[in-house]
């Protein structure tokens, strides 16, 4: 048994401390202490990408990290993506309507691998938007509906000239590489 931390995380804009077992990995510091469930516990060993998050911009398998080790990060989840008023994203809406989930255990990760790839703002070809989400495991959909509303989601970015993600909390600061 390791001792406890106190931890203190920004997750989808709020700020949250909490002292746990320094053992802990962020997935299980989220879900478990902190009570943000959309990350999902998979495998564990950082290969299906449900645990996937944003720590500081950068894509994470939060199953491979431990809490203490990205305390005061910002995290973003895909919870963060949707607006203060529940307004789903454009990423979070193509999903939607491309029926890009089924039974949704990976879409969590999913968005979130998703989110990453596209904060560059460059158009991806399908093949690329398939190599990127190579970390991401679904069972349900063939990827083909996943693939459908990511590129939908350039599409739209490049006729609004923006990568046109932003809603919710990671839109709010749209930079860089990532959010
Ligand atoms: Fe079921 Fe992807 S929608 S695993």
């Amino acid at each position: 048994m390791s001792a406890n931390l106190t931890v203190t995380l920004t997750v989808n804009g709020r700020e949250i401390a909490r002292t746990a077992g320094g053992h802990l990995t962020l997935l299980r510091w989220l879900r478990d202490v902190a009570g943000v469930t959309d990350p999902k516990y998979g495998c564990g060993e950082g290969i299906c990408g449900s645990c996937t998050v944003l720590v500081d911009e950068v894509q994470v398998s939060s199953c491979l990290v431990l809490a203490a080790q990205v305390d005061g990060a910002t995290v973003t989840t895909a919870a963060g993506l949707t607006g203060p008023d529940g307004t789903l994203n454009p990423l979070q809406q193509a999903f939607h309507k491309h029926h890009a989930a089924q039974c949704g255990f990976c879409t969590p990760g999913m968005l979130m691998a998703a989110a990453a790839m596209l904060a560059d703002g460059r158009t991806r070809t399908r093949a690329e938007i398939r190599q990127g989400l190579h970390g991401n495991l679904c069972r349900c959909t063939g990827y083909g509906p996943i693939v459908d509303a990511i590129e939908a989601t350039q599409l739209g970015a490049r006729q609004h000239g923006s990568h046109g993600l932003g809603t919710g909390q990671p839109g709010a600061r749209q930079q860089g590489a990532g959010w």
